[in-house]
């Protein structure tokens, strides 16, 4: 079983698989021996010479290589804002903060304020006992410097931690054709898909640097090719199954392909699936899944509707969906508890961070079920993540809710459920789940809403289920 850097257990799901989340595998690797050399124009050529100083000629050289390393063909100005992905202060970012203090002392900034991921814990509204908050403070020491860097760097304000930075109450919402370099899978493949904006799936460090320099190498999701349809998704459900399953479904099967995915658009409004989180969480599940960071949806997405089936590219390949299919999908997920039978300490829900929504959709959800069994607090330690922008969106448009969620116990964090999972105390917590990416990243235990929801009632797992 792989480890990861903070002694938890990222990346167990045993039919995970890497791939170069760029839209396409990289060439044969023969650097520095034989890449084609990336153009540059006069003002990078300057840059790259040295004559804006060191600290950004080692900027547009760490760009451009990574840039000939996927066959770049030149440079992009970026337009949109920055997201970037690190947000948790371990040891194994030490280098990473090393080069944030280097921009930092160079008097650089990003080309516009950026938003982050979410923090790894949010002690406000994610209570910690004592040997909690002291074993995540060792994990974490680094996260006082990594908000003070971000801050002096250009990140928009102390309150932009979340991963769905695109929501409107949040505001990072880039618009078609915007050029960005972004990295967190999640909202790579919902601005890629939904919105039309371009950006290949980057590696942590290569997002700050591209945010530093204004520009991104241009290759793979930025070009008009590497946005063409590698596979078509038939589905040919009797229903809208769960949105989690059917995205780890195709991300398993088509790894770095691009799918178009046609019948879906007979469940869909693109109203409707943009509010309830469904392509945030359709595309995060293929993400997690797989590599694919764009999805085209007959007659839903924008480049879809262009141009329909002419974005297959020759040679694509199918993959049908039925009910059976979805149900094998489901089935064959590990149960990765240490106690494999044991009862669940913790629900989940929201990886990727919920919408108003989906926060709305739950509330209701749990209120109800508990109402109709006359319980006053739920069963087990629920939360409902989301970002601070939302949450207090949520609070405002339904009060009557968001109070009746704080007496059963609910709670409203604005962390990342993934990174609290993989910390070494709590990755031997038993905690349920309907996210395919924290299935995929941690020991948690995927099921659907229904079983969910008797779990948050009762505490306990229905019969048949465990
Ligand atoms: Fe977001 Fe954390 Fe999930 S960054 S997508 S909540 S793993």
């Amino acid at each position: 079983m792989r480890r990861n850097q903070l002694g938890g257990q990222i990346g167990t799901d045993p039919i995970f698989t890497p791939t170069s989340h760029t839209g396409r595998p990289p060439p044969p690797m023969t650097a520095p021996f034989g890449r084609p050399r990336l153009t540059l124009s006069t003002e990078e050529q300057a840059l790259f010479d040295g004559q804006r100083g060191p600290t950004l000629q080692k900027t547009i050289r760490a760009v451009v290589d990574y840039g000939e390393i996927f066959g770049a063909s030149r440079l992009i100005p970026l337009r949109g804002a920055p997201h970037h992905a690190v947000s948790w202060g371990s040891r194994g970012i030490e280098p990473l903060l090393r080069l944030y203090r280097d921009l930092a002392d160079a008097g650089l900034r990003t080309y516009a304020p950026f938003t982050s991921n979410p923090k790894p814990m949010d002690p406000v509204h994610l209570p910690m006992d004592p040997d909690q908050l002291t074993a995540l403070e060792g994990v974490f020491g680094f996260m006082e410097e990594l908000e003070r860097l971000n801050l002096e760097l250009g990140m928009r304000s102390p309150r932009d931690w979340s991963c769905a930075c695109y929501e409107p109450e949040m505001g990072n919402t880039p618009e078609f054709g915007d050029y960005l370099a972004w990295s967190e899978s999640s909202a790579v493949s919902y601005v890629n898909s939904v919105i039309g904006a371009r950006s290949n799936r980057n590696p942590i460090g290569i997002d700050m640097l591209c945010s530093i320099l204004g520009k991104a190498p241009y290759f793979g999701l930025m070009t008009d090719r590497g946005r063409q349809a590698t596979w078509l998704i038939d589905v040919r459900t009797s229903r809208l199954h769960q949105v989690q399953v059917l995205g780890s479904a195709i991300g398993l099967r088509v790894m770095e392909g691009i799918p178009l995915i046609v019948g879906l658009d007979r469940f869909l409004s693109r109203t409707a699936a943009i509010s309830n989180g469904y392509f945030k969480d359709l595309g995060a599940a293929i993400a997690g899944n797989g590599g694919a960071s764009l999805i085209h949806i007959e007659g839903v997405t924008p480049e879809a509707i262009r141009w329909g089936r002419d974005l297959l590219r020759d040679g694509f390949e199918t993959y049908v969906v039925d009910d059976d299919e979805i149900e094998r999908v489901h089935a064959g997920y590990p149960n990765l508890w240490r106690n494999r039978h044991g009862t669940p300490k913790r629900v989940y829900l929201g990886c990727p961070h919920l919408t108003v929504e989906q926060m709305r959709e739950w509330a209701r959800r749990i209120i109800d079920a508990v109402d109709a069994v006359g319980g006053s607090k739920i069963g087990i330690p629920t939360s409902l993540f989301g970002s601070p922008y939302v949450r207090s969106a949520f609070k405002a448009r339904h009060p009557e809710l968001a109070d009746r969620l704080k007496e059963l116990g609910v709670t409203i964090p604005s962390s990342c459920p993934m990174m609290w999972c993989s910390t070494p105390l709590e990755d031997a917590e038993l905690v349920a789940t309907n996210s395919n990416k924290t299935r995929v990243f941690t020991t948690a235990r995927f099921f659907n809403d229904d079983v969910l929801t008797d779990l948050i009632v009762t505490g306990e797992l229905s019969k048949g289920v465990g």
